[in-house]
């Protein structure tokens, strides 16, 4: 496991994975009833912005760092912003929240968060991150096998973030695998799932394995920063939804353009299908 998010927190596609998750958190709010969250790859919470893989990878600088003092964004991106303030209360931006630091913020007392994180290191800077409660739970346990063995949840309603390194060339073909399968289990949860945008036919042959597992209400936005590069830096992203919430798409189709002007490095665009 040599991925560290570190390098990339607060990027383009955290922007766009961020904004979508905190939109889903709001609207399973909407509901009393109590709910849970999975997010099986869940990374080390928060991010110093002016820790050493920060200065090295500025990523951020391109992604929150472009939007952090717009002044009337469209609502998505003003309730992400909104979201990230929270942690940097004296208006500078010095720390990025991951997953499972942004699920926290929106849960109430009786919803629940399961983050799961493989790296020890990063577990242990986790939990440190992570506010000491019991509704809110840092699993040592293969992101993979969690969906097996903590869908569905007590709670019979909530969110699923599956959000793996991709360090493995099979990884988007077993990530496709293990949401049709965790689908069968918890059918009418909410899935967010994101993705590298390197090769469209590919995410396109993912998306359609998962319709394999019968006829399901999807969202899938995608959000590209400049055209391909040749060093094959990341420069999109795609974020994929099973159930998505209502309004979502709505939301979206005034957020990306916005985003995708706001964040351009050149050849910019956006696709909500
Ligand atoms: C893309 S990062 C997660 C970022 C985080 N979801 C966020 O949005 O802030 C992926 C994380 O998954 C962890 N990881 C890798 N393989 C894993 C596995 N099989 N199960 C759980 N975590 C894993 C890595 O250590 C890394 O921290």
């Amino acid at each position: 496991m040599n991925y560290r998010h570190a390098f990339h927190a607060g990027n383009h596609a955290d922007v766009l994975k961020h904004a979508v998750l905190l939109y889903c958190l709001d609207a399973l709010k909407r509901k009393e009833t109590p709910f849970a969250v999975l997010d099986t790859h869940a990374g080390r919470g928060l991010y110093d912005l002016g820790g050493p893989e920060a200065e090295r990878s500025p990523e951020w600088r391109d992604g929150v760092g472009r939007l952090w003092n717009w002044p009337d964004p469209p609502p998505l991106a003003a309730r992400y912003l909104e979201a990230i303030r929270g942690f940097n209360a004296d208006g500078e931006l010095r720390t990025y929240p991951g997953s499972p630091a942004l699920a926290t913020t929106a849960l109430r007392d009786n919803d629940v968060l399961m983050a799961c994180e493989l790296h020890p290191e990063d577990r242990a800077a986790l939990r440190r991150a992570l506010p000491r409660k019991s509704n809110v739970q840092v699993h040592e346990r293969d992101g993979w096998e969690a969906l097996g063995a903590l869908l569905p949840p007590a709670q019979r309603r909530g969110l699923v973030l599956i959000d793996p390194p991709y360090e493995e060339p099979d990884e988007l073909a077993r990530a496709a695998g293990a949401l049709g399968a965790a689908l069968k289990r918890f059918g009418h949860g909410m899935y967010l799932w994101w993705r590298p945008l390197k090769s469209e036919a590919a995410l396109d042959t993912a998306d359609a394995e998962i319709l394999k597992h019968g006829p399901r209400e999807t969202l899938r936005a995608d959000l590209w920063i400049a055209a391909p590069q040749r060093d094959g830096r990341l420069v999109g992203s795609s974020v994929y939804l099973v159930n998505p919430p209502f309004g979502l798409r709505e939301a979206l189709s005034e957020a990306l353009p916005f985003l995708a002007d706001a964040l351009t490095k050149g050849q910019s665009g956006w696709r909500l299908t």
